[in-house]
């Protein structure tokens, strides 16, 4: 198959150029290219496929689960543009061992994923038999771990000291969920106690301070640990992003940034509407002045990535669990399908950030920094011919009904796009045309990642 004639996008170049697609990979990119199957994208720009690193398939949170599958929410991310995830496992048992989760994870995604999918291992507890296994699962394709710093099984700042340690010496990731435990705790109780249990007052509990204050922590233990690879999750402020960028003007080189779409775009103005749970995540939506803040971050290069957090609840179900009290409803939103087209529509056509960056954002740095590159996350000869055909010469209004989350709403809906994706290829395969999914179930295949290089920019 030969692509014809569109704006070839890499991290640093823009080239109009053929792309010549032998089996799964990309085998030349030039001029004149032929072969007997084409797709003519002339005018259109052919982006590498989308790499979200931050979704949550299944995920328990022990009073409801995560609506989309691994065959859901693959579809949702195909159309949407995103041919590889890296999924955040829920928590296991109590003092199950570290491969325990990919075990059952690897059961939720056989014979459901349509896209190529890998995952982080979750550090619940730490002894010697996790640091132990976080070198076994290297051979088994696990090269990041995530730990969280609140929730049912945060790591205190000693476990968090050992496992930063042992990943500098191993060279594998350590993600991390930051927010003040003890702080955010206290807040729900008093504004329970309070009766101020509306959907605003989720955000009131879980300030921008404790998640800088939780950044600040990790970073510094990260430095204790010997500057050891650490990727904050779902950056959400500006606060945070100064406790990232005071380690980094200590000369720290590892510690790496992600936000996502609804940090850039949506704010805590979200929870006076009368459906404002569907907006109940955290880190919860911020005030509107930390928008601006976020993407002049990314455009300064300072966040090396865009994920979603996918993580959709219906909001029937959110609202019949937490109508009267905002912490019983269970804290998510779905987003993993609209990730390339709002950060193509908002970040590119707005003139906010070159094709480039989107592509170094949405695709480039996720496969460096998670060990995919260069076989995902990049348009170059050998590469998988995993490929996003971005037509600009229309727009599109975001609607629920057209989307494929296994959810009953969006978070954009209304939302006005300047782009609109002509067909995505995974491996070589056109697995959607026309906002439909036409690949088999389950033609999703397992990454097993590499170490992450941690020259993401
Ligand atoms: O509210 C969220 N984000 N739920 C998913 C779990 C997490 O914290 O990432
Ligand atoms: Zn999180
Ligand atoms: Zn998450």
């Amino acid at each position: 198959m030969v692509i014809k004639n569109g704006f070839v996008v890499t991290e640093n170049d823009v080239t109009q150029a053929d792309i010549l697609i032998r089996g799964s990979q990309i085998a030349a990119i030039g001029v004149g290219l032929s072969d007997d199957e084409t797709i003519d994208a002339t005018g259109k720009y052919v982006l590498p496929g989308g790499i979200d690193v931050h979704t949550h398939m299944n995920l328990d949170v022990g009073i409801a689960v995560a609506q989309d599958d691994f065959y859901t929410g693959t579809v949702a991310a195909a159309c949407g543009g995103t041919t590889a995830i890296v999924d955040h496992l829920g928590f296991g048992p109590a003092g199950c061992s570290l491969d325990h989760q990919i075990g059952r994870y690897h059961e939720y995604a056989r014979g459901k994923a349509v896209i190529d999918y890998g995952f982080h291992g979750v550090i619940q507890h730490v002894d010697g038999d996790v640091l132990g296994m976080m070198e076994t699962l290297i051979g088994q394709g696990v090269t990041s771990h995530k730990i969280y710093m609140t929730y049912s099984y945060k790591i205190d700042d000693a476990g968090i000291y050992a496992v930063l340690k042992r990943a500098k010496q191993l060279g594998v990731m350590v993600a991390v969920h930051p927010e003040n435990d003890g702080v955010v705790n206290a807040r729900r109780r008093e504004l329970v106690e309070q009766g101020m249990t509306a959907p605003r007052y989720h955000a009131v509990s879980r300030p921008e301070s404790c998640e800088a204050e939780a950044i600040f922590r990790a970073s510094q233990i990260s430095s204790a640990a010997g500057d050891a690879p650490l990727y904050i999750v779902h950056v959400s402020s500006h606060l945070g992003m100064q406790a990232v960028k005071l380690a980094r003007r200590n000369g720290q080189k590892n510690i790496f940034a992600e936000t996502c779409p609804q940090y850039l775009l949506l704010d805590d103005s979200y929870y006076e509407r009368k459906d404002g749970l569907k907006y109940v995540l955290s880190p919860p939506l911020r005030r509107k002045v930390n928008n601006a803040q976020l993407w002049e971050d990314v455009i300064a290069g300072d966040i090396q990535t865009v994920a979603t957090d996918h993580c959709p609840f219906d909001l029937k179900l959110k609202e019949r669990l937490g109508k009267d009290d905002f912490t019983k409803c269970p804290n998510g939103m779905p987003g993993v399908e609209l990730r390339y087209p709002l950060m193509f529509s908002e970040g590119v056509m707005k003139g906010r950030i070159s094709a480039n960056a989107f592509a170094r954002l949405c695709a480039t740095n996720p496969a460096k920094l998670f060990g995919l590159y260069p076989k995902k996350g990049v348009i170059k000869e050998g590469s998988d011919a995993d490929i996003v055909i971005m037509n600009t010469g229309c727009g599109d209004t975001i609607t629920h009904d057209r989307l494929h989350e296994n959810v009953d709403y969006t978070p954009y809906e209304g939302f006005e796009l300047s782009c609109k994706i002509d067909c995505v290829l995974s491996r070589g395969e056109v697995i959607v045309k026309n906002n439909s999914y036409i690949g088999q179930k389950a033609r999703g295949q397992f990454l097993k990642r590499g170490l992450p290089a941690l020259d993401a920019k």
